[in-house]
């Protein structure tokens, strides 16, 4: 991996955690998923990238869960906790009721496991922390809610578009320019829960 290249010296440049902030700034600016007033729950979070730029984009406390520690953030409540795992759910529903949360206006995922050089096997993961990231919390997103997910594509990336897109009032595939250009790396966008 060329870690020094344009994203990666720019992030460090402008203090930002991860060279991927700026694909999460890319996408906002394009389709707008995230408001001021807005309560925004984020897997994948580490080791904070994303979770800066939510913050400048919404002023509500925000929810980050990943397998790995954060630094923490101002105003960010971090679950150390795995997608994959039933318990989650509980405990984001006790940060929820504790922070008289309803429910969240956007949910972002930025999860991946560390890429092989297995495509079908790094897709194959990514779909199914996709899958679970919906399963676990659909019920936890509002009405006209917005949904942000990272996935490597591949063979079931079609299927997973069919199961989920009638929830919503629009779904989009996009690659921002600050993913590496070869990579399978797309981010699936649904808006406007139905
Ligand atoms: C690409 S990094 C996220 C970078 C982050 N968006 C940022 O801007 O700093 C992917 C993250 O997904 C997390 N992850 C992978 N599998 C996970 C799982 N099963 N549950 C929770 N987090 C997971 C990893 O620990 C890793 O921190």
């Amino acid at each position: 991996m060329d870690r020094k290249d344009k994203y990666y010296i720019k992030a460090k440049r402008e203090k930002y955690r991860s060279r991927a902030a700026f694909k999460l700034i890319e996408i906002e600016e394009k389709y707008n998923i995230i408001n001021k007033n807005d309560y925004v729950l984020e897997f994948g979070a580490s080791p904070g990238g994303w979770t800066q730029i939510i913050k400048e984009y919404t002023d509500m406390p925000v929810v980050s869960v990943d397998l790995s520690k954060m630094v923490p953030i101002d105003n960010v409540i971090f679950i150390q906790g795995n997608i994959n795992d039933v318990s989650l759910h509980g405990k984001i529903n006790e940060i929820m009721a504790s922070n008289n949360i309803k429910l969240f206006n956007a949910i972002v995922s930025d999860a991946m496991v560390k890429t092989s050089d297995n495509g079908e096997r790094d897709h194959y993961q990514s779909y199914q922390l996709c899958e679970n990231v919906m399963e676990l919390s659909i019920d936890l997103l509002s009405k006209n809610g917005n949904m942000l997910l990272k996935q490597f594509q591949g063979d079931m990336t079609d299927e997973f578009l069919n199961k989920w897109k009638s929830k919503f009032g629009f779904y989009k595939i996009t690659k921002p320019h600050a993913s590496r250009p070869h990579s399978k790396e797309i981010y699936i966008l649904f808006k406007n829960k139905r």
